[in-house]
């Protein structure tokens, strides 16, 4: 049984008071919770927020170097997200590949050191509308996956988590169907079964993100392969992200 797992990216949102504020409501409603909860706000509020003594909400990053230390100007390394708390890393974000052209080696470097210092990664794929128009999807997916666990070891791929977001539903209201997602996050996952066998991939939780809402959230996570989600907009305000993680 994979324990479900729904993560906010926050994105370039929230100040530090803002953060504090926001994280402080969803640790007294998630308390219950069976789903594992996670936020991702920018590095600024990092700190603040670990700050809290959070028993429930799980902090992430955004990002990260994966170098150790050095002349890295505006980098960040995993030994400072340890420092302030961060037991998570979303990497290859879709945005970063496109406006910053991080590629799957870059993703890949960056995901071996995040578990080399024990933080997980939220290892991002997806494909563009010209690449789903074309019937790439699975094609695009694939090499993604592949590309990013290129360097990740048999006994650490357990502690990968992999986000489907489909470039074309990111922050456009527009969503993959329930069924749609399910059948990449299987693709998805029969490719990590490729590299690490069926009983490592059963392990991997997988989740689904672009334009989700408390709305349809359900719609995702009531599908075999979707072990949760990466959402962006709605992980902004407090009652939805709340929603969001109380879907049933
Ligand atoms: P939205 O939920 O705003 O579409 O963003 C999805 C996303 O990019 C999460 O990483």
């Amino acid at each position: 049984m994979r324990t479900p797992i729904i993560a906010g990216n926050w994105k370039m949102h929230k100040t530090v008071s803002e953060a504090v504020e926001l994280v402080r409501k969803l640790e007294a409603e998630l308390q219950d919770s069976p789903v594992e909860v996670v936020v991702c706000p920018p590095f600024t509020a990092l700190s603040a927020v670990f700050a809290l003594g959070l028993s429930k909400v799980k902090l992430g990053a955004q990002n990260m170097y994966h170098e150790e230390q050095g002349a890295y100007t505006g980098e960040i390394s995993p030994a400072m997200l340890k420092d302030v708390g961060c037991q998570y890393v979303i990497l290859g974000h879709s945005e970063r590949r496109e406006y910053f052209k991080e590629s799957d080696v870059f993703v890949a470097k960056k995901a071996a050191k995040a578990l080399e210092h024990g933080i997980k990664p939220i290892i991002c794929v997806g494909e563009s509308l010209d690449e789903r128009r074309a019937g790439k999807t699975f094609d695009v997916v694939v090499t993604q996956t592949k590309g990013a666990l290129a360097y990740i070891t048999p006994e650490q791929i357990a502690d990968v988590v992999i986000a489907y977001e489909p470039i074309w539903a990111i922050g456009t209201g527009e969503t993959s169907t329930g069924e749609d997602a399910n059948e990449v996050i299987g693709k998805i996952r029969a490719t990590i079964a490729e590299l690490f066998g069926q009983d490592k991939a059963d392990q991997v939780r997988i989740q689904y993100g672009g334009s989700v809402k408390p709305g349809n959230i359900a719609e995702f996570m009531n599908q075999p392969e979707i072990d949760g989600a990466l959402v962006g907009g709605a992980s902004l305000s407090a009652d939805d992200f709340t929603k969001i993680v109380q879907y049933e």
